[in-house]
């Protein structure tokens, strides 16, 4: 039992929306660290998340993905709580599985501010964060005080915990800094993402390419491998990919990633591309970063399609969802679940109770 969708809609969109966006001065970042603040805060509390989930989250149709219950198929993408300090307040939110992170071996405090931008007559944001985030140990630290340990259930939902290589560590020693955050973050998570495809990490991406990635990902497996020991199945690997790479380079990505023992793949982060943005929002395009949001659907969707058709790992679809209609295609494309943040931000929970009735609907049908 939720609110129904479209009071949800209008009330996030006529009330809530257009004050977080005038809040600060307009600066989407403070607005944005505020409301985790906001949601840690309310997220501790047993009453409010009931109340909360009471009237904005709608059950949504379980599924079961490498090995993990999901209660849901619409999850939150990586990059809305990097410090894990909301985790408790998603599922009240409407949310079956969030990803935390990215978080690096090391604390940093990511690029220069202004570096999030929103573009809302295109439906987008662009952003150069840079893995702002407190660091491994930290992030571990705090999800042990809240008791959340891996299959137990404690933060309500499935936790994925997406890793990344520090900045200052170079490329060619990255594999010793994502077993570092492997090491840490394990006992914590319900699977791992292995973010290799943000634009606005220097030389990241480059992790993509078949050689480095077959010897990063296979060293995770084997890590998690031997941290599980044996009679524990090893903590799922999922490896996120960036919508810019061309089919011929997805191809070999999926080979690497089939090879060395990968649970699934995460498609996609977000795009160099600049395609798709309002005329009036034009100007911004020149902004250094990753674009997410609606001019984002139709890669993302293509790069889902493609994968799914060329394997029977699962994949989660991410990007440009901003209507329940699109996450179908995303699930009609192959993908096993789905993720939100752009959307999320500019729709609010009603996109995820929005997301789980039709999904719903379309199982009862
Ligand atoms: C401000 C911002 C920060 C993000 N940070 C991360 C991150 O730390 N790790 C990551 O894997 N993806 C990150 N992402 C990418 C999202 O998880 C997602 O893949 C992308 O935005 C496309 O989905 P969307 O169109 O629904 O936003 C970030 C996106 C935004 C807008």
């Amino acid at each position: 039992m939720s609110l129904p969708v479209p009071v949800l809609r209008l009330g996030y969109e006529k009330l809530i929306r257009p004050a977080l966006f005038a809040a600060y001065g307009g600066d989407p970042e403070s607005i944005h660290e505020r409301m985790i603040e906001l949601l840690a805060g309310a997220g501790s509390r047993q009453w409010v998340r009931s109340l909360v989930g009471l009237l904005a989250a709608a059950p949504g149709r379980p599924t079961r993905v490498a090995g993990i219950a999901f209660g849901s198929r619409v999850g939150l993408a990586a990059g809305m709580d990097k410090d894990a300090s909301a985790v408790l307040a998603w599922r009240a939110l409407g949310f079956g599985f969030a990803e935390l992170g990215t978080i690096t071996a090391q604390g940093q405090p990511g690029n220069d501010r202004p570096r999030i931008f929103r573009l809302p007559a295109s439906g987008a944001l662009i952003n150069r964060m840079g893995f702002n985030n407190p660091g491994a140990s930290a992030v571990a630290a705090s999800l042990a005080a809240r008791g959340i340990y891996r299959g137990n259930g404690a933060a309500g939902l499935p936790v994925g915990i997406s890793i990344g290589k520090t900045k200052l560590v170079p490329v060619a020693e990255a594999i010793d800094d994502y077993l570092s955050s492997l090491r840490t973050l394990a006992p914590h998570a319900d699977y791992l993402a292995v973010n290799v495809s943000s634009p606005n990490t220097p030389g990241l991406r480059s992790l993509q390419d078949g050689g480095a990635l077959a010897g990063l990902v296979a060293a995770l497996v084997a890590e998690a491998q031997e941290l599980a020991g044996t009679g524990t199945d090893p903590l799922p690997i999922f490896v996120k990919v960036a919508p810019d790479l061309s089919f011929d380079q997805l191809d070999e990505v999926l080979e690497v990633c089939t090879a060395a023992g990968a649970a699934g793949l995460i498609a996609t982060n977000t795009t160099l591309a600049r395609n798709g943005l309002a005329p009036t929002e034009a100007g911004l395009a020149d902004q250094a970063g990753g674009l997410s949001g609606a001019p984002l659907a139709r890669r993302a969707l293509e790069v889902v399609a493609h994968l799914a058709k060329n394997t029977d790992l699962p994949i989660i679809g991410v990007g440009g969802i901003t209507a329940p209609h699109l996450a179908m295609a995303m699930f009609d494309a192959g993908a096993a679940l789905v993720q939100l943040y752009t959307g999320f931000l500019y729709r609010g929970p009603a996109l995820a109770a929005g997301i789980n009735r039709l999904d719903l609907d379309r199982l009862h049908r």
